[in-house]
């Protein structure tokens, strides 16, 4: 029997329109009951600084992005690639949310990544460089279905739906595949 899990979804886009938002609401929507989500905004977070980790009590913007990784039992990325690696945006997130050192809150949280971009590529430049970023913060992560989505500009409608078939039962295999890692990993 499959428990309740709650995943953190970080976008490493602030674009409106986004094509990996799409995506990441794609995925959340065909996602198994018991599989919970929250989208964790990561646009207002001030630039990470490390004098920062000496204060007492922390920041609020920074206190409030641990707390909902904290609380969550998994993490899945969905993020473009900008000059082959991932956006700064959501870099900052990470280095945020990794620190103060010892209080990284990544730390043995089950995490998956999906990268999804206009090229032919698909992103793999910046879904490599996440991956190293989530190993070295002890992430256990989801190997296979790779999701590299390419030429995502003509993977979606207006609205967001997912406009090819074979698109849409990839990202619910996928997202079935994460369903079970995250079972695994949490015994
Ligand atoms: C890009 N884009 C891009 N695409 C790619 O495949 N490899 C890359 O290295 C880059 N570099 C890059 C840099 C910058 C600064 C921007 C703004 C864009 C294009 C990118 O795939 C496209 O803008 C996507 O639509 C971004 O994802 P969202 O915002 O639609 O989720």
């Amino acid at each position: 029997m499959s428990k309740p899990a709650k995943i953190a979804v970080i976008v490493g886009s602030l674009r409106k329109d986004s094509f990996n938002r799409m995506a990441a609401k794609a995925i959340v929507a065909q996602a198994p009951a018991h599989l919970s989500f929250e989208f964790v905004e990561i646009g207002d977070l001030p630039l990470y600084n490390q004098d920062f980790d000496a204060l007492d009590p922390q920041p609020a913007p920074q206190l409030a992005l641990r707390e909902k990784i904290k609380g969550a039992d998994a993490v899945l990325f969905v993020t473009p690639e900008y000059n082959r690696s991932m956006p700064g945006v959501l870099k900052n997130a990470i280095d945020v949310a990794s620190r103060p050192w010892g209080k990284n809150v990544f730390a043995g949280k089950p995490a998956a990544v999906v990268s999804a971009s206009i090229s032919a590529l698909g992103g793999f430049g910046a879904h490599h460089d996440l991956k190293r970023v989530a190993g070295y913060l002890n992430m256990p992560l989801l190997n296979q279905p790779e999701v590299y989505l390419s030429s995502a500009g003509d993977l979606f409608a207006q609205d967001g739906s997912v406009k090819k078939e074979d698109t849409r039962k990839f990202l619910k295999s996928f997202v079935d595949a994460f369903d079970g890692w995250i079972q695994k990993m949490r015994g």
